[in-house]
């Protein structure tokens, strides 16, 4: 089966454990706001390379630990929503619907992106199958990944970078903004399959490059992908004048770059049981029209 075809089956069984995880309650709009964005599409990568990190290592049983997979997703799908703000990137469409504050509103928007996290960390607190102290790694990979140290201060470097287009910045931005989520993503399923040091090791250097990959990827779709196809306006980063790949290096050295990334990515995990997978996800990362 081709990656693509196959990384489609796995969103599917991830959006059918998702449905089983999006929580209802009052006041409705608020949990139809989460359920909004949650549902309206996306290609589930970060939970799938949770499930797909474990399975490298030889993790067999995923159903225990799909719960985490969804909970990256809820985190996932909250940082979408407040990047849409007009007080960020100022986007109306977000995998090709209106964005959730264009049909929410701006308050119930940023609580929805707020549910979503606290939420996430709850899912993870439930889970029954995965002893204690795994989940606490678990619960601090993620918040690292993706709080002050990583996606949220890469968040915060995005929009108040200097004008001035500088290696050391566009490096900062992608480094926090996408590459330590994707990183945390990774090492999770490592920590989840009782992964040896080396491959842990292993996993977190692959999730890395192919984070910055896949957000060299993002600016390059931006400049050249089909609207249509990925559900989101593109030009965007131009016309804000943001400190992107392609803006720095042009296309084909950025599309290089990626490249070299993902070579890296693939070299790094030659050591586990199963890489195939993730090496095939790694190349898929920079030939995606989505
Ligand atoms: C978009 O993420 C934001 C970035 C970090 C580049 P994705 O490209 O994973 O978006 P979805 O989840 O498929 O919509
Ligand atoms: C966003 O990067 C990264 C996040 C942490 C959400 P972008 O702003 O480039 O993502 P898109 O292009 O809007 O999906
Ligand atoms: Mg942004
Ligand atoms: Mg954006
Ligand atoms: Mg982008």
């Amino acid at each position: 089966m081709e990656i693509k075809e196959y990384l489609k089956k796995q969103a599917e069984y991830i959006n059918k454990k998702i449905n089983e995880f999006i929580p209802s309650g009052r006041p409705e709009k608020l949990f139809d706001a989460m359920a909004y964005s949650l549902t309206a599409g996306g290609k589930r990568i970060r939970p799938v390379l949770i499930l797909e990190a474990a399975k490298a290592v030889g993790k067999e049983n995923i159903d225990e630990i799909v719960d985490i997979a969804v909970a990256s997703e809820f985190i996932h799908t909250y940082s979408l929503i407040h990047d849409d703000l007009p007080a960020m990137d100022d986007d109306d469409l977000r995998r090709g619907k209106p964005t959730c504050h264009r049909v929410y509103g701006e308050a119930i928007a940023i609580l929805a992106g707020d549910g979503l996290q606290s939420y996430a960390f709850e899912i993870i607190s439930k889970n029954k199958a995965v002893s204690p102290d795994k989940l606490l790694k678990v619960i601090n990979l993620l918040a690292h990944g993706t709080g002050i140290y990583g996606m949220v201060g890469g968040q915060a470097a995005d929009i108040l970078h200097e004008k001035e287009n500088s290696f050391n910045d566009i490096q900062f931005i992608h480094t926090h903004k996408t590459a330590k989520f994707i990183q945390s993503c990774c090492q999770i399923g490592a920590v989840l399959a009782d992964a040896d040091e080396k491959e842990e090791e292993a996993l977190k250097n692959y999730g890395f490059y192919i984070g910055l990959a896949f957000q060299i990827w993002d600016d390059i779709l931006d400049e050249i992908g089909d609207e249509e196809k990925l559900g989101k306006k593109t030009k965007k980063d131009r016309e804000k004048n943001k400190l992107t790949y392609p803006s720095i290096y042009g296309l084909e050295k950025s599309k290089k770059i990626a490249k070299d990334y993902v070579e890296k990515a693939i070299n790094e995990i030659n050591i586990l049981k199963n890489p195939e997978i993730l090496q095939e996800i790694a190349k898929y990362i920079i030939s995606r029209e989505v």
